[in-house]
């Protein structure tokens, strides 16, 4: 019987890996024996958590709207590890604005992120997800994190339910293409999880237009989800967790919803 949910002897690259849904991933995919590269933008709070994570993890500084940076941050597993098995494209930004106050650069930022990151991420790990297979591996696996608000419109975010939406359609067709070569490729729709996401951002507003306090913001997106609470990011890990795994060997082309039941009704 294959063993569920062990990554020994898989290397892995984790984007945005500094806080929330990556954080927690690189906590369970290092439990769980994988050798990380963490990468994201806020290199102080990476390397700080990094450094408690332990033994086989690699941190990079990377913008992932940076082509080089992808090919640095490749060029380093490869030759710290030799291999990559892995890639979870987590890394994203979420901007709230009324539509008609949203200017093109609202949607161009976050497309940057949330939808080039992401190509430019599976491009670029495509020769060594290759070579785990040439060299033996059940599988690998690209992992896209995706959201409800690429399914669902999300009422101030249009252009993040526009890159969402993109994120789970790229995943399909990338998915497709991959499915004869041992590379799988899935997305995540993560419900309203408690993170740092949209933190620095305008708060969101009321019918009037007035900004939310933020226990009035909690309150708003609580109501909204069946189970009565906002997701944490130790619900969403286990699940990349998963599909990042051998045991998820036929799975691919799919998407997954943690929402706490917020898209069933
Ligand atoms: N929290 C939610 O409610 C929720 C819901 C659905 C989907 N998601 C998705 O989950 C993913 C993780 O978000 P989170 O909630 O953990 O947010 P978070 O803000 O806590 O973490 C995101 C991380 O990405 C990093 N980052 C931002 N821009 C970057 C860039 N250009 N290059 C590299 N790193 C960058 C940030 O520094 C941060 O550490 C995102 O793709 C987000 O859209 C989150």
């Amino acid at each position: 019987m294959r063993e569920f949910l062990n990554l020994d002897g898989k290397v892995a690259v984790i984007t945005g890996a500094a806080s929330g849904i990556g954080r927690q991933t690189a906590t369970l995919f290092h439990a769980l024996g994988a050798r990380l590269l963490l990468t994201d933008i806020d290199a102080a709070r990476l390397t700080g958590f990094a450094a408690k994570l332990g033994g086989d993890v690699l941190t990079a500084t990377h913008d992932v709207t940076s082509e080089d940076g992808w090919h640095a941050a490749f060029g380093q597993v490869d030759a710290v590890f030799g291999q990559l098995d892995i890639l979870v494209n987590n890394a994203g930004i979420m901007m709230s604005k009324p539509f008609v106050d949203a200017g093109i650069d609202v949607l161009r930022r976050q497309m940057a992120i949330n939808v080039e990151g992401v190509y430019l991420g599976m491009h670029g790990a495509l020769p060594l997800l290759r070579a785990a297979i040439a060299r033996g591996a059940a599988t690998a696996a690209i992992v896209n994190i995706s959201s409800v608000y690429g399914k669902v419109g999300g009422a101030q975010f249009a252009a993040y339910s526009a890159t969402k939406g993109a994120v789970r359609a790229l995943s399909k067709a990338v998915a497709i293409e991959l499915a004869g070569s041992g590379i799988r490729v899935n997305a995540v729709l993560p419900g309203p999880v408690a993170t740092n996401l949209g933190a620095t951002w305008e708060a969101p507003t009321d019918a009037a237009g007035n900004p939310l306090t933020p226990e009035a913001a909690l309150a708003a997106w609580t109501s909204l989800i069946p189970m009565g609470r906002l997701g944490d990011a130790n619900d969403i890990a286990p699940l990349i967790a998963f599909l990042a795994s051998d045991a998820a060997a036929f799975i691919t082309g799919s998407e997954f919803i943690a929402d706490g039941g917020y898209t069933a009704a």
